[in-house]
C-alpha cells in the first residue's frame, strides 16, 4: 500500500476549558477526497490547524506524506494547500502579484502559467490585475481558493469554501475539486452543505465534540445507513396493501390514497414492492422516490451520539434542502 498523505494518531488538541480534539486518528490515501462533517464546534477547524501548523497539538501523532511533523515541522508543509474559513490577505496587491508572493512563500520558483492557469479555472483571469482590495466578496473568496491550489499542493484543506458564496461559485469549485482529483491531488473537505460532500467525496467522517464517530466510504455509508423514501398516489382509494408490497414501514394513508414505504439496506428495495402494486393493477396517479440523502444520515449518527435538538441548528445550512 501506498504512504497516506495524511496520518494522525490519537491526536489532541486541549483548551483551558475544553478538548477541542480528542484522540483522533485517521489516515487519508493519496487522491483520495474526504469530507469530514460534524456541527459548528466539533473540531474540524482545528483538525486542519493542527495539521496546518496554526494552531499547536497537545498531543499525538502527525505524519504528512509520512514525514512527522515534530521531526521536520516544515518541509511536508511546503506541499499542503489549504483554503481558511475565515478571508485573510494583504489587501495591498494586485491578485497576480498575491499569487506570485503565496509562490516563494512555499518555496516554488515563479510560474506564470500557473498562475493563469488557476485563476482561469476560477474565472479570476479578468481581475488578475485587479487591487484585492477592490474585489467583491465572491471574487475575494475565489483568490482564496487561487492561493490555496496555486503552488500545485499534493494535499488541500479547503474549510468550508462555499459558506456563503454564490451557487455559480459553488459549481465551479465541485468543478475544480473534481480536475485535482484526476491530478491525483488529495482533498481534505469540511462542509456544511451535506450535498456538497455527498456529490464530492469518497470517503466521509464524522466528528463531534472532538471525537472521530465514523469514517466509511459514502456510498457504504449511504446504502449502511440511507433511506429513500417511496410514494405512491393513487387516483382512486385503495382498500388494503396488496400482498407482495406488504412489508414492514410500507402503509396507505389519507383514506387509501397514498401507499408509503421506507426503503433501507435490510429490506427489499422499493422497486419490488412498486412492482406489486403494478401487478395488483391499482389505479397509480403518480410515483416519487426521495433518494437517501447524507444529511439524515449525519443527522442519525448524531443524535445517536447525544446530540440534543439544540445542538441540530448547529449544523447552519444543512437543513436547507
Ligand atoms: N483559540 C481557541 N481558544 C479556545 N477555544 C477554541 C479556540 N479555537 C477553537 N476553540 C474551540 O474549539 C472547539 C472546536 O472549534 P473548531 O475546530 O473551530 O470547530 P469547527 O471547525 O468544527 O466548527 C470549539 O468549541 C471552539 O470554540
Ligand atoms: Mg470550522
Amino acid at each position: 500500500m501506498s504512504t497516506p498523505v495524511l496520518e494522525v494518531e490519537q491526536l489532541t488538541k486541549r483548551y483551558p476549558k475544553l478538548t477541542a480534539l480528542d484522540a483522533v486518528s485517521l489516515s487519508i490515501p493519496p487522491g483520495e477526497i474526504f469530507a469530514l462533517l460534524g456541527p459548528n464546534g466539533a473540531g474540524k477547524t482545528t483538525l486542519i490547524a493542527t495539521v496546518c501548523g496554526t494552531a499547536k497539538k497537545t498531543s499525538g501523532r502527525i505524519r504528512l506524506f509520512g514525514k512527522d511533523l515534530d521531526v521536520d515541522p516544515l518541509t511536508p508543509r511546503y506541499d499542503v494547500g489549504l483554503v481558511p474559513q475565515e478571508i485573510n490577505f494583504d489587501p495591498f496587491f494586485s491578485v497576480r502579484e498575491s499569487l506570485r508572493i503565496q509562490q516563494g512563500y512555499y518555496g516554488r520558483t515563479r510560474d506564470d502559467a500557473r498562475i493563469d492557469e488557476v485563476l482561469s479555472a476560477l474565472n479570476l483571469l479578468s481581475k488578475a490585475d485587479a487591487q484585492t482590495r477592490a474585489l467583491s466578496g465572491g471574487m475575494k473568496r475565489r483568490l482564496l481558493i487561487a492561493k490555496a491550489l496555486v503552488h500545485r499542493p499534493k494535499l488541500v484543506f479547503l474549510d468550508e469554501p462555499t459558506a456563503g458564496v454564490d451557487v455559480e461559485l459553488r459549481r465551479d469549485l465541485w468543478a475544480y475539486v473534481r480536475t485535482l482529483r484526476t491530478q491525483g491531488t488529495t482533498v481534505v473537505l469540511t462542509t456544511h452543505y451535506l450535498e456538497e460532500a455527498e456529490e464530492l467525496a469518497d470517503r466521509v467522517g464524522i466528528i463531534d465534540r472532538g471525537k472521530l464517530l465514523l469514517v466509511e466510504n459514502k456510498s457504504t455509508l449511504m446504502k449502511r445507513l440511507g433511506e429513500r423514501h417511496l410514494e405512491v398516489r393513487f387516483s382512486s382509494p385503495v382498500p388494503e396493501i396488496p400482498a407482495g408490497a406488504l412489508h414492514g414501514q410500507a402503509q396507505l394513508s389519507e383514506g387509501g390514497m397514498l401507499f408509503r414505504y421506507i426503503e433501507r439496506y435490510d429490506g427489499p428495495p422499493a422497486a419490488t414492492l412498486l412492482a406489486a402494486l403494478y401487478s395488483a393493477q391499482l389505479p397509480i396517479a403518480d410515483v416519487a422516490i426521495k433518494p437517501a440523502r447524507l444529511e439524515d444520515i449525519l443527522l442519525h449518527v448524531l443524535h445517536n451520539n447525544g446530540l440534543t435538538a439544540e445542538g441540530l441548528p448547529a449544523l447552519g445550512g444543512a437543513a436547507a434542502r
